[in-house]
C-alpha cells in the first residue's frame, strides 16, 4: 500500500492505481495534407470489423493478398485455442514479397541498404534484383535437401542476405528461425536445439559501433551448444559480408561450413517454383523470453500473419508504394519480420535498411540517410528516440529530409520523449503512431488509425481495426474505460496475425496466453478464449489505451524482451555462486535495465572478480543486452519463511524506493543491510509509486 496522492481519494488505494495517476496529455491532429493522401481514412472501416462481423471482417485482409487456389474457412476453431486462419486456401509469403511485383516494379528498389561506414556506397535491389537472388538461394538450400516443414537456425545482422535468405525459406516452406544478431553463440544454439535445426545460417562478419564484429566465432560457439544439448548441425552456411573476401578471423571447419557465395555461383540464373503452401502452414518462429528461463519458440503461419503484416503495413504505417519507408528497428525481432520484410514487401515498398547503430558515428546519422534517400515513413522505439534527443537534441533541424509519418515501437514511450519526437524529429508534420504489440501477435494490436485518431502522447490509442480490447483485474471482472485503474490488458477475439502455438509446447502456450482468464478448456468458441498479452494497462475516458509495461517477469531492455530466470541462469553458471536474482531498474535512456543480487557459496570471498564473472557469464550466455547495470553481492537474499526470495523487494530497492513492511520475512535485518549497500546509510527512497511493471515484479513466481 502507498500514500494517496490526492486527499480525497481513499487511502489505501494501491501502487498500481497510483502509478495510473497522471495528467491525460492534449491530443494532436493528424495534418489535411497527410489526410489526404493516406490509405485508410474513412473511420467508417470500424462499422466493417465490429464483433458481430467477426471473423468474416477478416476476408478484407486476405483480399490483400495473391492465392493460389482460394481459401474455404475463414477460422477454424476445431482446436481451440490453435486458431487455424484462411483454410483450404493455398498461397506463398515469397510469391506475394516479390513475385507479383515484378510487372509493374520491377526496376523500383525494394531494400536499399545502407552500411555503417559512411564512406560505403549503399547497395540498392531492385524487385528484379530480389526476385533473382531470392530464387538462386532458394535453388542452393533445395540442392542442400532442405524442404516444406525443415526448421532451419539463422543468426544473421542487419544486411540484405538476411531477407533475401527469409525470403528463399519461404518459397521452399522452410520454416526459418532468426536469432537476433546481437545474442550470443550459446543463445543461438539453444534455440537451434529447441528448433531441431540441421542448418544454421550466418555471416562472417558485420559493422558495429565502428567495429568489424567476427561473427563466425558465434557459429562455431551455437553449434557446440546445440551438440551438448543433443542437436547435431549438419551444415553451417556462411554469408560474405564482403562478397569475394572472407572477413572472419575464425577459420572454417571443413566439411561443416560453406561460404555461400561460392556456392550460389553453381545456381546462377537458376529458378525456383514457389510451393503452394496451406493457408495455415508455418511460416517461421521467433525465439521470445517469458516467465520461466526457457525462451518461446512462438510460430507464425504463412496465411493469417502476412494478411495481417499486409494490411497493417498499408492502413496504419501507410505505406505507398512510391514512399521511401526506414524501420530503424533489427529483422532480428519481430518488428523488423513484420514490418521491415513481410509487411512492406507484400505493399511494394521501398525499404531503407541500416546496418548499423543509430549514433554511429554520431547522432546526426540518421537525418543525414533521411534527407539522402528521402525518407518519408520512419519507424524507430522509444529507446532510440531518447538516445539520439540526449546526444543531438538540435540535430533533426540541420537536415532537410520531410517526415509524413513516425511510428514508435516496443517500450511505453514518455510524453517528454514524444513531445520531442513530434516536435523535432517529426517538424510538426508528421503524424505519431504508437503501435502496441508483441512477438505473439504478429501485428499492431493498439494504436490509432493515423488519418482518423487523433494523438495523445503516451498512449497508444485506441485499437486496430478488428481488434477488440478487454482488460481484466486479477479476478476476471473487467475494468471499466475511465477508471483509472490498471489490469491485464487482453484481447476478446482471435485475428489472423496470432501465433499458431509454441513450437513443440501446446500445453505451454494454453497455460501462458488463455489459462488465466479461460472458463471452459473444451469450448470451441473463440468467445471463451480471451488472449492475455502479459501487459499491464489503463484505459482513459477517451477509449485510449495506456500501457504499463509487462506482468510476467520479462524485463523489457530497450524494447527488447530478456526473461529474469535466463538472466537467473546466466548468473548461476559462475560456480562461485548460491543464489542469484535479478530485477528491472527504471534507466533514463534504456526504459529498463537488469540488476543483479547474488549470494555467494560458504567460503567464497567477494570481489570484483565475482562481479566480472557474472557480467561476462550474461554476454556469454544470452548477449551484451543483458549485461547488468549493476551486481550486488550480497550476504543473503531477503526471503519469505517458506524460502522463496521476495525479488520486490529487491526491486523496490534498486528502483530507490522505500520497501515497505518486511517484518514477515525470515530474515528482515537483510533487507536494511542490502538498502544501506544499494541506496547508501542515509534514507534516500523516494515516496513516488513504482511503475505498474516494477510494482507487479515478482509475483508471477
Ligand atoms: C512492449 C515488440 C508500450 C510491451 C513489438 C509488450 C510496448 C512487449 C509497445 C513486446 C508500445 C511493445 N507501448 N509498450 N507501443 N510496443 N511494447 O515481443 O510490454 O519484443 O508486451 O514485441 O513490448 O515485446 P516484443
Amino acid at each position: 500500500m502507498a500514500r494517496a496522492t490526492n486527499p480525497n481519494e481513499l487511502t489505501d488505494v494501491s501502487e498500481a492505481q497510483i502509478a495510473v495517476h497522471w495528467r491525460e496529455e492534449e491530443y494532436e491532429q493528424p495534418s489535411e495534407k497527410f489526410k489526404a493522401q493516406a490509405n485508410m481514412r474513412d473511420p467508417r472501416v470500424f462499422d466493417r470489423f465490429t464483433p458481430d462481423k467477426f471473423p468474416d471482417c477478416f476476408k478484407e485482409y486476405a483480399a490483400m493478398l495473391t492465392w493460389f487456389e482460394p481459401y474455404k474457412t475463414v477460422l477454424d476453431t476445431s482446436d481451440a485455442p490453435f486458431w487455424k486462419w484462411f483454410v483450404g486456401g493455398k498461397i506463398n509469403a515469397s510469391y506475394n514479397c516479390v513475385d507479383r511485383h515484378l510487372d509493374k516494379y520491377r526496376s523500383k528498389a525494394a531494400f536499399i541498404f545502407v552500411p555503417e561506414p559512411e564512406s560505403e556506397r549503399d547497395v540498392v535491389i531492385t524487385y528484379q534484383e530480389l526476385y533473382d537472388r531470392v530464387n538462386e538461394m532458394a535453388a542452393l538450400l533445395k540442392g542442400l535437401g532442405l524442404k516444406t516443414g525443415d526448421r532451419i537456425t539463422l543468426h544473421m545482422p542487419m544486411i540484405p542476405e538476411l531477407p533475401i535468405t527469409m525470403l528463399a525459406c519461404a518459397r521452399l516452406g522452410v520454416i526459418h528461425s532468426q536469432v537476433f544478431g546481437g545474442f550470443s553463440g550459446q543463445a543461438c544454439g539453444s534455440r537451434i536445439h529447441d528448433s531441431s535445426s540441421r542448418v544454421l545460417i550466418t555471416t562472417d562478419g558485420y559493422w558495429r559501433n565502428g567495429t568489424l564484429v567476427d561473427h563466425k566465432a558465434n557459429a562455431d560457439i551455437a553449434v557446440r551448444t546445440a551438440k551438448e544439448l543433443g542437436q547435431d548441425v549438419d551444415k553451417v552456411l556462411i554469408w560474405q559480408r564482403y562478397p569475394g573476401n572472407y572477413s572472419a578471423k575464425t577459420p572454417l571447419v571443413a566439411g561443416r561450413d560453406v561460404i555461400i557465395n561460392d556456392l550460389l555461383k553453381q545456381y546462377k540464373g537458376t529458378k525456383v517454383e514457389p510451393v503452394a503452401l496451406p493457408g495455415e502452414a508455418p511460416l517461421f518462429l521467433m525465439y521470445s523470453s517469458g516467465t520461466t528461463g526457457k525462451p518461446k519458440g512462438v510460430q507464425h503461419g504463412v496465411g493469417g500473419y502476412l494478411a495481417y503484416v499486409t494490411a497493417t503495413s498499408k492502413w496504419i504505417l501507410d505505406i505507398h508504394p512510391d514512399d521511401v519507408y526506414w524501420c530503424m528497428a533489427d529483422i532480428g525481432w519481430i518488428t523488423g519480420h513484420s514490418y521491415i520484410v513481410y509487411g512492406p514487401l507484400a505493399n511494394a515498398a521501398t525499404s531503407v535498411m541500416y546496418e548499423g547503430v543509430p549514433t554511429f558515428p554520431d547522432a546526426g546519422r540518421p537525418w543525414r540517410i533521411a534527407e539522402r534517400l528521402g525518407v518519408n515513413i520512419f519507424h524507430t522505439a522509444p529507446t532510440a528516440i531518447r538516445m539520439l534527443r540526449k546526444l543531438g537534441p538540435e540535430e533533426p533541424r540541420k537536415y532537410k529530409y520531410h517526415f509524413k509519418s513516425m511510428t514508435t515501437v516496443g517500450e511505453p514511450i514518455e510524453p517528454e520523449a514524444w513531445r520531442w519526437y513530434f516536435d523535432e524529429v517529426g517538424k510538426r508534420e508528421a503524424v505519431i503512431t504508437d503501435t502496441w504489440w508483441m512477438t505473439e501477435t504478429g501485428g499492431f494490436l493498439g494504436t490509432t488509425v493515423p488519418a482518423i485518431h487523433p494523438m495523445k502522447p503516451g498512449s497508444c490509442g485506441p485499437a486496430a481495426p478488428g481488434i477488440h480490447i478487454v482488460i481484466y483485474d486479477e479476478t476476471g471482472q473487467e475494468v471499466g474505460k475511465g477508471s483509472g485503474r490498471a489490469g491485464n490488458i487482453c484481447i476478446r477475439n482471435p485475428w489472423p496475425g496470432i501465433m499458431q502455438t509454441i513450437w513443440g509446447d501446446r500445453d505451454r502456450y494454453v497455460k501462458t496466453y488463455f489459462g488465466k482468464y479461460n472458463k471452459n478448456p473444451r469450448s470451441k468458441d473463440w468467445r471463451d478464449w480471451p488472449f492475455m498479452c502479459g501487459d499491464g494497462a489503463v484505459q482513459a475516458a477517451d477509449g485510449y489505451y495506456r500501457i504499463l509495461g509487462r506482468v510476467d517477469d520479462v524485463i523489457n531492455v530497450a524494447g527488447h524482451r530478456l526473461g529474469t530466470k535466463e538472466i537467473e541462469s546466466a548468473c548461476l553458471t559462475v560456480p562461485e555462486i548460491a543464489e542469484a536474482a535479478v530485477v528491472p531498474v527504471q534507466d533514463e535512456l534504456k526504459g529498463r535495465v537488469p540488476e543483479v543480487y547474488i549470494a555467494l557459496k560458504p567460503g567464497v570471498k567477494a570481489g570484483q572478480d565475482v562481479i566480472d564473472r557474472v557480467i561476462k557469464a550474461n554476454e556469454e550466455v544470452i548477449g551484451k543486452i543483458a549485461r547488468p547495470k549493476h551486481v550486488y553481492i550480497v550476504p543473503d537474499m531477503p526471503k519469505t519463511r517458506s524460502g522463496k526470495i521476495m525479488r520486490r523487494v529487491l526491486a523496490a530497492i534498486s528502483n530507490r524506493r522505500d520497501v515497505g513492511d518486511v517484518t514477515t520475512l525470515a530474515n528482515p535485518d537483510v533487507v536494511e543491510q542490502i538498502r544501506s549497500m544499494v541506496q547508501g546509510k542515509e534514507k534516500m527512497a523516494t515516496q513516488d509509486a513504482l511503475p505498474e511493471d516494477i510494482a507487479k515484479f515478482g509475483q508471477t513466481e
